[in-house]
């Protein structure tokens, strides 16, 4: 049993109903173009948005900001080596810099990637190597009528057999990367399970591809696996992140996840040539390898993080908040994609506001009643975010890690209800401006209600 209490606090209002719906209107209806002093509970990313320890915060004091050979990168490289298991790290100013380094080195034009799904920053950097994402999940991944049945326990997991059919169809030869997702955030936060990673290995040596995790939230993924995967009943959350991540080649990882950091990530590899040609692109794009993108204070705390992201304390209180907050939108009547995944809840926004058309993004209408109601902000994830996919209108309730109490979801779950009574009269939204980059377009894009 673990819980914390506040050393520090920061005070958060909720804007009266009149400033939210100007703000709203102001914002072009899109909640990335708020000001976060008006957001009253803020869901929109799990992503360098946690909480700090005590244990952090003193550990930023050591920072050694040193350009080369820094004190605080060698306490992060062995933080790695300890809790992870990789002997080499190339720090990064955050996951997507990390990935940057690593496709860079590894891709060329033309190439295929496969995994189980891409992060959209990972697509984007893939597609900027020339190279082609494939996207592998599990049947059951986007199925929502589902349920919690036995296929949902890792509906996370990397699909053999997509992945076989494009390797037929591509040829080996030109699929030179395998990439698993833990836990695997664009299939609702589903984890992946051990013995899945283990045949991902397999195949990739069957193809002579070099197998990476994206990591970034390796400790939640590692406590649904104690949970669901009967082998690891009895294992410690550390054994299993280190046996998981073990069967990989090389690690992509943003610290503001489960790094517990606030920026920052790094690639890891246990391959000595690979590490030297990360370190030549490093440079380039992230800074000096001691650094390469941190300040010595944030590699500092982060160090301090990843040892506390794998206390089992930590890692089953971290998953049972998030199932908390699943329930108490369930019992609130909200369709939400179940079971719930590890570092949010994903609200079903076509069931809820089934009135609505695709076209009319269901999605972020949901999002902009939910700030308009009660302040909250969260982050659609439908057509809106993905146009031109037959994703489900997803809205993403992203919980910062040790930042919120019960009733802060309470309040979340009370918002929820008060749109859903009053559903019929929500409208659907268009676009009223459009970026140039589909891909992009949701976090700039402004909108108007139909
Ligand atoms: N990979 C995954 C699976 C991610 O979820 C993210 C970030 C990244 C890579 C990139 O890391 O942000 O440090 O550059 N996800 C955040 C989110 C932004 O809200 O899900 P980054």
């Amino acid at each position: 049993m673990v819980t914390y209490r506040s050393t520090m606090v920061e005070r958060i209002d909720l804007p009266s109903r009149e400033t939210r719906e100007r703000r709203l209107e102001e914002a072009g209806y899109n909640v990335f173009n708020l000001p976060a002093e008006d957001v009253f509970i803020d869901l929109l990313t799990d992503s360098g948005t946690g909480t700090m320890s005590t244990d952090q915060w003193a550990a930023l004091i050591r920072g050694d900001e040193s350009y080369a050979g820094s004190r605080s990168f060698d306490r992060l490289e062995s933080a790695v080596e300890d809790v992870m298991g990789f002997p080499h790290i190339v720090p990064a100013h955050q996951g997507r810099g990390a990935e940057n380094v690593l496709y860079g080195t590894l891709l060329a034009e033309g190439d295929v990637v496969l995994n189980n799904t891409h992060f959209d920053t990972t697509r984007a950097h893939i597609a900027n190597q020339g190279a082609d994402p494939v996207d592998c999940p599990v049947d059951a991944a986007f199925d929502l009528e589902a349920g919690e049945t036995d296929a949902r326990e890792f509906a996370g997991n990397f699909s053999l057999e997509r992945a076989r059919a494009v390797v037929d169809d591509a040829g080996a030869d030109a699929v030179p990367v395998v990439i698993q997702t833990i836990t695997n955030n664009s299939a609702a936060g589903q984890p992946v399970s051990v013995e899945n990673t283990r045949r991902v290995r397999e195949f990739a040596d069957e193809i002579d591809a070099t197998f990476v995790l994206d990591a970034c939230r390796f400790a939640e993924n590692a406590a649904f696996v104690r949970e669901r995967e009967a082998e690891f009943s009895d294992a410690s959350i550390d054994e299993i992140a280190r046996e998981q991540l073990g069967y990989a080649d090389a690690l992509v990882m943003s610290g503001k996840k489960d790094g517990l950091a606030n920026i920052g990530g790094f690639v890891a590899t246990t391959d000595v040539d690979l590490f030297e040609r990360c370190k030549q692109r490093a440079i380039l794009y992230e800074g000096f390898p001691t650094y390469g993108g941190m300040a010595g204070r944030d590699m500092d705390a982060m160090a301090v993080g990843l040892r506390e992201a794998v206390e089992d304390a930590y890692a089953t209180d971290r998953i049972e908040q998030v199932r908390t907050f699943g329930r108490l939108l369930e019992d609130a009547g909200v369709p939400i994609y179940t079971p719930v995944g590890g570092h949010a809840v994903y609200v079903d926004a076509g069931t809820a506001l089934s009135h609505l058309p695709p076209e009319e993004f269901p999605g972020q209408a949901l999002v902009c009643e939910l700030y308009r109601e009660g302040g909250v902000r969260g982050v659609e994830l439908g057509s809106f975010a993905f146009p031109n996919t037959d994703r489900p209108e997803l809205v993403r309730l992203a919980l910062p890690r040790r930042t919120y109490h019960r009733e802060h979801l309470e309040h979340v779950a009370e918002t929820a209800t008060a749109v859903l009574e009053k559903r019929e009269a929500v409208s659907g939204l268009e676009l009223a401006s459009e970026p140039p980059i589909p891909e992009l377009r949701h976090f700039t894009a402004e909108l108007r209600p139909v």
